[in-house]
Parts: structure tokens; sequence; C-alpha cells
């Protein structure tokens, strides 16, 4: 299921020979997608050799994938960031996000990358959320958003019972972002390697980064490599080391895609509404002319029963709206959402500096991870940014979301036991699209059957030992603990592991 970004480019696989004389490096930056090839690039320009290397390909994972909206205004987010932290954390964390949104936006001014500038809106579809839409107001005033205004109305063809507008904002294609990125890191003496999972990293002065060929099988020494470097930045989504204990400060949230081809006029603003069920508008131009995007039917990562209902409803939602669409696209990604809504951008453990992580952006990283680069690449090149208090990796802010990482991690306890009891009780053969786990917990299999071909594999989540949980949206398995998924074949496709299923 390629996203309407991914659909028809090409995913080229370093070999082994590609990778022969790659050793060394000044830094070793973990993912390409947009916070690993921003901050590589940063660090390329300023004269350090970088390698960056890429477990699956250029954006396979959250950018490729994403809905593309570059704006300050985030749904919700600001009026929760506020709610936590108050004036001066909130007015850092739009600063970073601002410089992240120009930097970016500049970038594709300079580089031939087409964007629209559009007005944003976070509004209430119901009564129900106007409360919300109003703090989220009020939070822009406190953050010092002169321009964004209340509106009552809208020319759109949903429910729309008033709203914030942040006029000026952005959408792009993410792809093409990540294309130019990934030339001009080439231009600036950068290293990409894509197919080679690192699977640890060690030392405490200068690291060394195992690398394995993601195609190869985890014991085939031939296929594993070892780059030395002063430093390693993990932009890899959720941090795949687990100190720092990331996983338990992040709760993985999937949430889906559809586009459609609409006849006439599609809404031309991007949309997302702040009451529940979430639904998020854009149009993208393409080929075969404008497309109308929706997001939405989210959940924690391998805690939905039936993903497809939710998803069934959003298009429902869009038909219903947009009389006459016709889908072409789904898809479908994750991202990562902090306890105290703040993002974690720096050392892996407090004063460890040749280890940074970069993660926490909660659906918003076509902004956020850009800032992360930005500060990330000036933390390791001597400068500072004012506003990266609002993104620290270890900070009191953290306190903040205590009980929200407790109450998250009770429910990791309970999905823990759930997951190794459930297969106590069999069940028939799972139908064609589906997956099960079955037997006895001395002997679990996760069994799936997709295009009539049936698999089987160990469920036990080689991160920590969750037990997974099929999703038939997606045809994948999932770990209902931090996220990580796999394929039917038990191939890993994200997450915090960095091993696939056993056979
Ligand atoms: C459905 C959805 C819609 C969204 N819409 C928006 C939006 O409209 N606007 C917005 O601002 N944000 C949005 N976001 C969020 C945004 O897309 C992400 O925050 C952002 O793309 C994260 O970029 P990243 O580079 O940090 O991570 P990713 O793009 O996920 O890149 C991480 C990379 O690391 C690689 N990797 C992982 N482990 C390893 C390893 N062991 N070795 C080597 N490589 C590894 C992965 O393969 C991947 O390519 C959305 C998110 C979702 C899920
Ligand atoms: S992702 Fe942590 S146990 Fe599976």
């Amino acid at each position: 299921m390629p996203s309407l970004w991914t659909e028809g480019r090409g995913r080229a696989a370093t070999s082994a020979a590609g990778a022969g004389d790659v050793r060394t490096a000044d830094v070793v930056v973990v993912g390409a997608g947009l916070t690993g090839l921003t901050t590589a690039l940063l660090l390329a320009r300023a004269g350090k050799k970088v390698v960056v290397l890429e477990a699956r390909h250029v954006g396979a994972c959250a950018t490729g994938n994403t809905t593309g909206k570059v704006s300050v205004l985030q749904g919700s987010k600001l009026a929760r960031v506020a709610g936590k932290h108050g004036t001066d954390v909130l007015r850092a964390y739009v600063t970073g996000n601002a410089e992240g949104r120009d930097w970016l936006l500049r970038y594709c001014d300079e580089h031939g990358v087409s964007f629209q500038r559009e007005d944003d809106h976070a509004y209430a579809q119901s009564s129900k959320g106007v409360g919300t839409a109003r703090d989220i107001f009020d939070a822009c005033r406190q953050a010092g958003l002169a321009d964004a205004m209340w509106v009552d109305d809208a020319d759109v063809p949903f429910p729309f019972r008033g709203g914030v507008r942040l006029p000026d904002q952005a959408q792009l294609d993410p792809m093409a972002v990540l294309t130019s990125l990934t030339a001009d890191l080439d231009r600036h003496g950068g290293t990409l390697l894509q197919g080679m999972r690192v699977t640890s990293v060690s030392g405490t002065g200068p690291v060394d980064v195992h690398v394995r060929m993601a195609a190869a099988p985890d014991d085939d020494r031939e296929a594993q490599l070892v780059i030395s470097a002063q430093q390693c930045v993990l932009a890899t989504g959720t941090p795949i080391l687990d100190r720092g204990m990331f996983f338990a400060r992040l709760e993985a949230q999937r949430s889906y895609c559809l586009a459609f081809d609409v006849p006439g006029q599609i809404t031309r603003s991007m949309y997302i509404a702040v009451d529940s069920p979430t639904r998020s508008l854009r149009y993208a131009p393409s080929d075969s002319g404008d497309k109308l995007i929706v997001g939405g039917a989210g959940h924690s990562v391998g805690r939905s029963s039936r993903p497809s209902k939710d998803i069934g409803e959003l298009a429902d939602w869009a038909r219903a709206h947009f009389p006459g669409a016709v889908q072409t696209h789904f898809w479908s990604a994750q991202d990562y959402h902090p306890a105290a809504e703040l993002p974690f951008v720096g050392p892996i453990l407090p004063k460890m500096e040749n280890i940074l992580v970069a993660t926490g952006f909660d659906k918003w990283g076509m902004t956020n991870g850009v800032a992360a680069a930005l500060a990330l690449s000036a933390r390791i090149l001597g400068g500072r940014m004012d506003w990266a208090q609002a993104f620290a990796s270890w900070s009191t802010h953290e306190l903040t979301g205590v009980p929200t990482a407790v109450e998250a991690n009770a429910k990791v306890g309970f999905h823990m036991a759930r997951g190794w009891a459930k297969p106590l009780v069999p069940s028939g053969a799972p139908d064609d699209g589906d997956g099960a786990v079955r037997a006895v917990p001395w002997h679990l299999r996760a069994e799936s059957v997709v295009d009539g071909a049936r698999r089987e594999v160990s469920p036990i989540c080689p991160h920590l030992g969750g037990i997974v949980e099929w999703n038939e949206a997606d045809q994948a398995w999932e770990c209902p603990l931090h996220g990580s998924r796999f394929a039917p074949d038990g191939d890993l496709l994200e997450g915090p592991a960095t091993r696939g299923l056993s056979a």
C-alpha cells in the first residue's frame, strides 16, 4: 500500500560491496526520514564526514507516509503544551517549530521543491469540541501567534462549529523533499547506505555502530559491519537503544490516510478536527489533478481489534461530504506521543553527548523533525538554539508527564499479561487477510494468511517480549507494548526492536 508520495519511487538497498569501505565517520546518523536527512545535510554542509544508515529505504516509515502539513497550529497540541508547561515553554516550542517550518520552506524554495502556502484550521465539528478549540485559540495568543484568528464559519462541506485559523502555513510532498535532501547530502560529501539496519551502538567516547544488512539472516557475519564515529544520532522514529528508556516515555500511535479523486473543487485550506473522531484534510496536486487527502482512525499500535471499521467510517465520511469521491490510495504510518507533550531531542542519557536522539513528534514532525535537526546539528557543531529547552531529552519538564507515563506503562503491563494469557483460548484457522496467535504459552505461534499464503512465526516481540497482535488493515503484526511492527513473514518493519520475529 504505497502512499501518494511513495508510489512509483525506487527503493535502492546498498550492496555489501557498496558499503565495503565505509568504516569511519565524524557522525553516523541512523534513519533516513526528514529528521535524519536534514541533520545529516546540516552537518555535511558544515564540513563533517557524515554517514546515514537506513534500515529500509529513504522515507520508509513516517515521513514517506505522512499527511505532509507544515504547520505551527498542530491541532490541539499547543493547548496541551500550554496546559502542562505554561507560557515560556509554549513559546519556546512554537519558536522551534516556526524555525523548523521556515527552514524547510526556504529549503524547498531554494531547491525547486514545490509546496502550497495554505491557511491551517483546528476546528470543532460538534458543540462538544468548541471548548478545546477555544483553548487552542488562547494558547495561540499566549504563544504570540498574532495572526491566529477565531472563525465561526468556514466554506466547507462538512460540519464546522468554529475553530482557529492560522494563515500562511504550508503543505507539501514529503518524498520530493527527501529526494532533494538525499541529492544535496551526496553533493556535500555525505554517504547514505540503505538496507542497513543498526543493531547496537557501543563505546563511551567515540562509538562503534554495529550494522547488519537488513536482508541478511541475523547470524550472517559477512553481512555485518562496524562503523566508528565520534557521535551517533538516532533519528529512528523511536530510539532503537533501550538506554534512556524512551520506549517507556512514548506511546506509539498508528493512523491512516486515504486519497480520493473528487469531481469539482476540493476545499483549499488545511483542516483538522479537534474533537473525536479525528478528521484531517488537505488537497494534494498530482499528475491527474488535485486529490483530496483525509486522515484519521488512529489507535495505539497493536491495541485496536478492528482498525478497518474506523477506516471504513473515515472513507464513508469523505464520500458523504465530497459526493462522487473515488478512493485511489490508502496508507498508514505511526508516530510517537510523549507523555509530557514535548519532543525529546538531545543526549540519550544525561551528559552522554556521543549518542543523541530525536523523537516524540506526536504526528507533527514536518516542523518538529526539522527543529530537531537544527537543534542537534547546532549542539554537535558547538552552537545553541535558545528554544531548545522545550525539546530537551532530559528535563524537569517531564515531571508533568509522570501521571500520564505511569498510566501508559500500566497499560503496557496489562497488554503484556493479556498477550501471554489470551492464546490459551484456541480458535480456528485464520481467514485470508487475517492473523491470530494461538497454542499454549510454552509454544505460542503467530499464524497469518495473506493472499492465500499461510505463514507461521513466533509471536514474541524481540524487543522486550510482548506478544504481537494482528492488524488486519495493514496485514502486519504489531506489538502492543512499544509499537514494533513486523511483516507476516516476521521481517521487522519499524519500532524499537532491532530483529524480526523468529521462525
Ligand atoms: C499518519 C500520520 C500523518 C502525519 N501527518 C503529519 C503532518 O501532516 N504534519 C506533520 O508535521 N507531521 C505529520 N506526521 C508526523 C511526521 O510524519 C513524523 O513526525 C516525521 O515524519 C518523523 O520523521 P523522522 O525522520 O523522525 O522519522 P521517520 O520518517 O519514521 O524515519 C525514521 C527512519 O529510521 C529508520 N530506522 C529505524 N530503525 C532503524 C535502524 N535500526 N537502523 C537504521 N535505520 C532505522 C526507518 O526505517 C525510517 O526510515 C504524521 C504522522 C503520521 C503517522
Ligand atoms: S516493542 Fe517493546 S516489547 Fe515489543
